[in-house]
């Protein structure tokens, strides 16, 4: 969605830019403007000045700089739209829902209707297709909870869509709907079972489709993203949903299709799914809008407990005082389609009785994924990935969460205070140069670490080939970033047949962590990369060459200082 720039000009010349900032810095007259101490750096003078004339802020230490939206973007770390809709809302103003030019708008509003129509070709399909219906009944799906949920069938034929909608082709390859290939097209999803993906305004976004037997992966196919449908931002039956969370005040989140189909099936219609990705903040935050108790129900096995480990972090930045989390695993080797099926709806009422809370979740994890041998000590790592992890709650939204993880994690790691583990790390912080406020912040690009970074944005599987302890010597900043897209790969375990998917996961992973100009600079260096997928490989095995060599020649060094140090003590 675009935003009339009428009403972006007029947000921000709404907005009173003193009072905004006064909020968050103590700020005092100095001729027309204001000053105060830099929020987006440390310092001991105020170097920054706000001018509510011109309705722009300055800071002459670091270079920040900007406008009212400006300010929210910086200082929640907002993307732009989130940043339109919080000023928006502080000043009681509503964001028109228009669609940018009214050429975009038409195109996307035939998108829709094709999609729409789509959707009735699929239906009307089903029922014309005896195998298909086989299928799902051998699924045990009753034909009111298909209807409600529009399933579909797409028949086996190249061109069966194409005839039925008989529309531009060009306006159906942009919908996602037909392929075009050497000036021939054919229809995207042939011989599937059709699942419609809805938003809550009711418009068809987007399809899965199922294959029939295993015989003819991939088992899921769905429509490729583009600017009209984007997993990310979506929920599976969420508009099927809303009701039944709304009065149940609890949302259930899965992985499947079919898991949200038989949880509605088996009276639990509060059910959604994220579609194979891991939960993004996106998603958690339109979810707590529905109900205030969300519960994340995987599977038993490990890649269960990876997806479980991102919806956690998923769910942190969305996270509202007031809202509760849960997770629930299933026993090994069922999701919640298989579970209902053998043991009913009680036992899975069951299983959400027993589910864990947010609280224990988080530690019990993280104690569990502590390296019980590393030097430092289980505890002082299980506070240090926990006060990394805490920094993704937003706390002027979760105050009280926050210290409650805090103080549960705390607890877990035997009673210490994560307080010392963060005067350290600001120490450290403090002891570093020049240490730029991280919504500014930007890599060198010729350097080393800036290269890593590179290399795993564009082919995120290759985390896997890196060595376990590789070192990482270079500026403090750099280090965090590179840490932060390592954790995150570890858990992620990139797909590789999904690279662009999860090339888009680690971009938004150092947006989410408070960095978009950093995220900005890795998608316009990795564009360029796009087509030179095998040289990364190779780039990627010369960048940690070098990287080891680095770190020996510096280990290197600073032992022979100490040794000079030592003789010249010795000398005196
Ligand atoms: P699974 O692969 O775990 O589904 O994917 P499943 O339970 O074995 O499949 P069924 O129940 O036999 O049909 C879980 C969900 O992840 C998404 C789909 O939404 C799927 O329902 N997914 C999976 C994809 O989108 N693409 C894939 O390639 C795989
Ligand atoms: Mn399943």
């Amino acid at each position: 969605m675009s935003i009339p720039q009428e009403f972006i000009n007029e947000l921000n010349e709404r907005a009173d830019l003193v009072e905004l900032v006064g909020g968050q810095v103590k700020l005092e007259r100095r001729g027309s403007n204001f000053v105060g101490l830099c929020p987006f750096h440390t310092e001991k003078t105020p170097s920054f000045t706000v001018s509510p004339e011109k309705g722009f802020y300055h800071c002459f230490g670091c270079g920040a700089n900007g406008n009212a939206l400006g300010f929210i973007q910086q200082h929640y770390a907002a993307d732009f739209l989130t940043a339109v809709e919080k000023l928006a809302m502080m000043q009681g103003m509503e964001v028109p829902q228009q669609a940018g030019s009214s050429e975009n708008n038409t195109k996307r509003q035939q998108i829709t209707s094709l999609l729409a129509k789509a959707m009735q070709y699929f239906e009307q399909q089903l029922r014309l297709h005896e195998g298909a219906k086989e299928y799902l009944k051998s699924r045990t799906l009753t034909g009111k909870t298909a209807s409600l949920y529009k399933v579909g069938y797409a028949p086996k034929e190249w061109d069966g869509l194409k005839k039925a909608l008989s529309d531009k082709e060009a306006l159906l390859a942009d919908a996602g709907l037909v392929r075009i290939k050497d000036k021939d097209s054919y229809d995207y999803f042939r011989d599937r079972i059709i699942f419609p993906i809805i938003d809550t305004n009711e418009r068809v976004c987007g399809f899965g489709g199922r294959a029939m037997d295993d015989e003819n992966p991939p088992k899921y196919l769905n429509s490729s993203e583009n600017d009209y449908f984007s997993k990310r931002r979506l929920l599976f039956g969420l508009p099927q949903a809303m009701k039944a969370a709304q009065q149940k005040k609890r949302l259930i989140i899965c992985e499947g299709y079919m898991d949200v189909l038989m949880l509605a099936q088996a009276g639990f219609s509060e059910a959604v799914a994220t579609m194979g990705t891991a939960a993004t903040a996106e998603q958690m935050k339109k979810a707590i809008r529905f109900a205030p108790n969300i519960y994340f129900a995987y599977d038993g096995d490990v890649a269960g407990q990876k997806g479980a480990f991102r919806a956690m972090q998923g769910v942190l930045p969305a996270l509202k005082d007031g809202i509760s989390v849960h997770f629930l695993f299933l026993p090994q080797g069922h999701d919640p389609d298989s579970y209902l099926r053998a043991n009913g709806s009680d036992a899975f009422e069951q299983l959400l009785t027993n589910a864990q809370s947010l609280g224990d979740y988080l530690a019990e994890t993280l104690w569990q994924q502590a390296d019980a041998t590393s030097s430092e000590g289980r505890a002082t790592s299980v506070l240090k990935e926990g006060e990394q992890l805490l920094r993704l709650i937003d706390n002027s939204d979760a105050p009280a969460w926050r210290s409650v993880l805090e103080k549960r994690i705390e607890q877990r790691a035997g009673g210490v205070s994560m307080e010392q583990i963060k005067k350290a790390q600001s120490a450290k912080l403090k002891r570093a140069p020049r240490v730029q406020p991280k919504t500014v912040f930007r890599m060198q690009p010729q350097s080393l670490l800036y290269n890593l970074l590179c290399c795993l944005t564009a082919k995120p599987s290759l985390a896997e080939t890196l060595p376990l302890t590789l070192p990482l010597p270079g500026a403090m900043q750099d280090v965090e970033v590179v840490n932060i897209v390592l954790s995150r790969l570890r858990w992620h375990m990139p797909d590789e047949d999904n690279e662009e998917e999860s090339k888009l996961d680690v971009i938004a992973t150092v947006e989410e962590n408070g960095y978009p100009q950093l995220a900005q600079q890795l998608r316009d260096s990795v564009t360029g990369r796009h087509s030179r997928a095998l040289d990364i490989e190779a780039e990627l095995k010369v960048v940690v060459t070098e990287l080891e060599q680095l770190h020996h020649k510096l280990s290197g060094k600073s032992k022979s200082d100490n040794l000079k140090k030592i003789q010249q003590m010795l000398a005196e």
